[in-house]
């Protein structure tokens, strides 16, 4: 079984979010069942960097915008067999990979160009990948391209991480994007007039997949639809939920290499050091007393942090701490830094990317918020979990997979893991804190056994890898 995944981050050569995790796990789950699995990735620096460089696989032609352009071979840190697109122009620039510059419609179309060739042709070494596998949008063309490339051609799947980014660009850019007229109408890639890149993916693709069965049914409706849920419902049959997993070899408060102190659920004393030596680092108060709830996130309007900045008083008032992780919306970013500075023992915020500072976070919290508007699936959830940091979310996409609220009845019947609200609303989310601070400071003996069963929930790769497995089968059958 031959598959070339086609994304624009990997863990750890590129990573922005969640897609970097999955890129960076789930490739090798696929290789530890016998899948002969390859990436293909644009040449940012990180890539060219990060990879075990090991010659050319060949020349691609045709590329829209740009001509013909190397595709160079090598190994990924996990030894991952990987293709890079070598487009200096496009991917060698200042910024991170999504930047905005007016031409990521031929940066993003060059790399589905080159994936839909290997599939057609296969490298210069007779690789040939029965099944191409794209990732969002970035990605999305690829299938199109290989609808119309000619017969034979591989299989196409299409992951959806994340339906709210869709790629979408001027109808006029048709030809210059190498689609052929034929592709432009509704059950195509057009969307309004425009062309829309991920749109292309879902309706030429064999099989859809996006990444929680709750969110696979939500994306067929109007309200997290994004407008393709007709096409989606249309295809309902080819589309299917699987959860992510976490890589545990990264994700590991037994074993992480940012953390000073290790635990585990047989010794959880660990994390009191971690949750001091975090609260010193961020210059809280250090009081062991004092629940500390995190936030480690794009500042992102599917995030739902207004809810939280609106609850910061509150929370303050409890007595608990809150340490906030994130970079996004400018807005959300002065909003949480000026609590800080009316709460400086109280509140800490730090704004950038920071994957050390992630760890520590996870591990010296007590209770992680998301309450995400929308959670395709959610892997800080997942994570907080394994690191006994209780995950406090809104109930949606994988966050409704992924976590059972900690009432009455599950704490008797020993479910629960976390808490969940499901109003949009930042009053309901500030009794959902209550409630959890209630339990920290009146039950601390539930609060651990809570801690110690999310530690134990096993949200590895390998069942979901294993149900990967089985669509590529059926698709080669
Ligand atoms: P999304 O992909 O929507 O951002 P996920 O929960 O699937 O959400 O994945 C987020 C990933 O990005 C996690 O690995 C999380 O630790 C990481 N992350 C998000 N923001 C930051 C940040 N500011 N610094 C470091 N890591 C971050
Ligand atoms: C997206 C989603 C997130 C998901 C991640 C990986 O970025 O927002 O929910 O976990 O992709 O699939």
């Amino acid at each position: 079984m031959k598959v070339l995944h086609v994304s624009a981050e990997l863990y750890p050569l590129v990573k922005v979010g969640g897609l970097g995790d999955v890129m960076g796990a789930l490739p090798q789950a696929l290789k530890a069942l016998g899948v002969d699995v390859r990436v293909l990735m644009p040449g940012f620096p990180g890539v060219l960097k990060g990879i075990r460089q090991e010659g050319e696989a060949g020349v691609i032609q045709g590329i829209p915008g740009v001509g013909e352009a190397r595709l160079l071979k090598g190994r990924t840190p996990a030894d991952i067999p990987i293709y890079v697109l070598d487009i200096p122009a496009f991917y060698d620039r200042p910024g991170g990979p999504y930047e905005e510059s007016g031409d990521s419609h031929f940066k993003f179309a060059a790399l589905a160009w080159a994936a839909a060739q290997l599939g057609l042709h296969g490298d210069n070494a007779r690789w040939k990948p029965w099944i191409v596998h794209s990732h969002d949008w970035q990605s999305g063309l690829t299938p199109a391209y290989l609808a119309f490339g000619g017969a034979p051609r591989p299989a196409t799947v299409v992951n959806i991480h994340n339906l709210a980014y869709q790629g979408i660009y001027a109808g006029g850019l048709l030809s210059d994007l190498n689609l052929p007229l034929e592709s432009f109408h509704i059950d195509g890639v057009e969307f309004d007039g425009n062309i829309n890149f991920l749109k292309a993916g879902l309706s030429y693709a064999d099989r859809i997949i996006t990444v929680s069965p709750t969110y696979a049914m939500e994306i067929q409706r109007p309200q997290w639809g994004w407008y393709l849920e007709g096409l989606l419902a249309k295809r309902s049959k080819d589309l299917v939920g699987i959860l992510n997993g976490a890589d545990y070899e990264v994700w590991s408060p037994a074993h992480s290499p940012h953390l000073e102190s290790h635990y585990d659920p047989v010794r959880l004393s660990g994390k009191k050091i971690c949750k001091n030596l975090l609260q010193r680092e961020l210059e809280l108060e250090e009081n062991p007393e004092a629940p500390i709830f995190t936030v480690i996130s794009r500042l992102a309007p599917q995030k739902g942090l207004d809810l939280v900045l609106d609850n910061v008083e509150y929370l303050v008032s409890l007595g608990a701490q809150l340490a906030l992780l994130g970079t996004g919306e400018p807005a959300l970013e002065q909003g949480f830094l000026k609590m800080a500075r009316a709460h400086p023992n109280r509140v800490a915020v730090r704004v950038g990317f920071d994957e050390g500072l992630a760890h520590r976070f996870l591990a010296g919290g007590d209770a992680l918020l998301m309450p995400s508007r929308q959670e395709p699936c959610g892997l800080t959830q997942i994570y907080a979990l394994r690191f006994g940091t209780l995950p406090l979310v809104r109930r949606t996409g994988g966050l409704a997979d992924t976590v059972v609220d900690a009432n009455p009845a599950s704490i008797a019947n020993n479910t629960a893991t976390g808490f969940m609200f499901e109003p949009e609303s930042s009053w309901v989310l500030g009794e959902t804190i209550g409630r959890a601070c209630d339990l920290y400071q009146q039950n601390p003996r539930a609060w651990a056994e809570i801690q110690r069963r999310g530690m134990k929930q096993d949200f590895s790769w390998k069942a979901s890898a294993g149900h990967y497995l089985d669509l590529y089968k059926a698709l080669c059958a």
